[in-house]
């Protein structure tokens, strides 16, 4: 009998087994200790900024880039319809609304048109999604944001390595936020970053990201801050995946290039696709199959449990949501039915991506 085949395990080795017991045995378990800061400078090398600025999760992250900024009541943040709920959530803790607008059928990023279209005198920021791995088209992102005065601030979380013309993603806008959830290209179990190349923004959020505690004088505070801090434990683990971020990387562009050989050629299936000015980190291997409906798409993945494969369901529209305005999206209402993404890990065999497409193809 085949063993099981999760959506996603993370990828542990002997290094990073090592980094935390050392990490633990230093008796440095919490926000202070060396891993936070060399976690920080390999972040930032990696993605080719100046500043990175650990967080206790990518959700934070945003949220504390979005304060630091000044975002507040009465502003507007634009935002994809498709994309997981923390982007939009992050957005509502400042106060401010966020606009959800619809996404490019290509990339099932944010359809730059549609962000231009939804700019209004309230607009501040746009937060573009670097969607299960494609970077947003950043070019076009940030021309408009320039001729209108608006923040850009890219929700990277799902994009470690994906990039553009040889820019990472992270360096693309006026700031990056990473997530290192369990299930993302690297790890620290819990965990977000935060990328700037603009010093300013940096010492504030490093500042809120600390209850804004003075520098001269401890336990005086200006404003209110948070504690947002990531641990030295989680840096740890976060460091030991640094070391190896290019075959996690790597290994998700090997596994993407095998579903393409085995599924490539079905017509029922569109898999990913990548615009030729991107560089994708094939963070999902994203399925849609034409004429699914939602029914037959949770059958399906119910059918796929049954034979020992597990999958996810593509994100729901975030203004189907009960907390957020109905908007007209029909690129995310139509896609988001059809698609569920496949098993992609480190560990992951060809014989394993075989028999999972194989199965699929059986099933539709
Ligand atoms: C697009 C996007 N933004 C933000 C987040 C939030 O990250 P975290 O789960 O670390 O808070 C995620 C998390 O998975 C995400 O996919």
């Amino acid at each position: 009998m085949r063993a099981f085949i999760p959506i996603s395990q993370p990828s542990i080795t002997q290094k990073e087994i090592d980094y935390v017991t050392d990490a633990v045995k230093s008796g440095w378990v919490s926000s202070l200790g060396e891993y936070i800061n060399l976690f920080e400078k390999k972040f930032a090398d990696y993605c080719g900024v100046e500043y990175a600025l650990t967080t206790s999760n990518g959700t934070a992250a945003i949220h504390l880039v979005l304060d630091a900024l000044g975002i507040g009541p009465g502003d507007e943040v634009i935002i994809p319809d498709f994309t997981f709920i923390a982007t939009a959530n992050a957005v509502s803790y400042t106060g401010a609304t966020p606009v959800l607008v619809d996404i490019d059928p290509v990339n099932l990023c944010i359809s730059p048109s549609s962000f231009e279209s939804a700019i209004t005198d309230r607009t501040k920021a746009i937060v573009p999604v670097h969607i299960y791995g494609h970077p947003a088209d950043m070019d076009a992102i940030n021309s408009i944001a320039q001729n209108h005065n608006i923040l850009v601030i890219e929700d990277a979380a799902e994009a470690i390595g994906a990039s553009i013309n040889g820019k990472m993603v992270g360096g693309l806008g006026l700031c990056g936020t990473f997530s290192f959830y369990g299930n993302k290209n690297i790890t620290s179990g819990e965990g977000g970053m935060i990328t700037t190349n603009d010093r300013e923004l940096y010492e504030h959020c490093h500042a809120l990201r600390d209850h804004a505690m003075s520098k001269s004088k401890r336990y005086w505070h200006d404003e209110i801050g948070f504690n947002y801090r990531m641990t030295n434990l989680q840096a740890a683990l976060g460091c030991a995946q640094m070391d190896r971020v290019n075959e996690l990387v790597g290994k998700r562009r090997d596994n993407y290039t095998l579903y393409e050989k085995f599924l490539g050629n079905n017509s029922k299936i569109r898999l990913n696709r990548t615009n030729d000015w991107a560089v994708n980190s094939y963070w999902q291997v994203c399925v849609e199959i034409r004429g699914l409906n939602l029914e037959e798409r949770d059958e399906l993945m119910a059918k796929l449990k049954s034979l020992g494969i597990d999958s996810r369901p593509y994100f729901y529209p975030i203004s189907d949501m009960p907390m957020y305005d109905s908007v007209d999206t029909p690129i995310t209402h139509d896609i988001y039915q059809s698609g569920i993404c496949l098993p992609t890990y480190f560990d992951l065999s060809e014989d394993e991506i075989k028999y999972v497409c194989n199965s699929l193809i059986e099933l539709i």
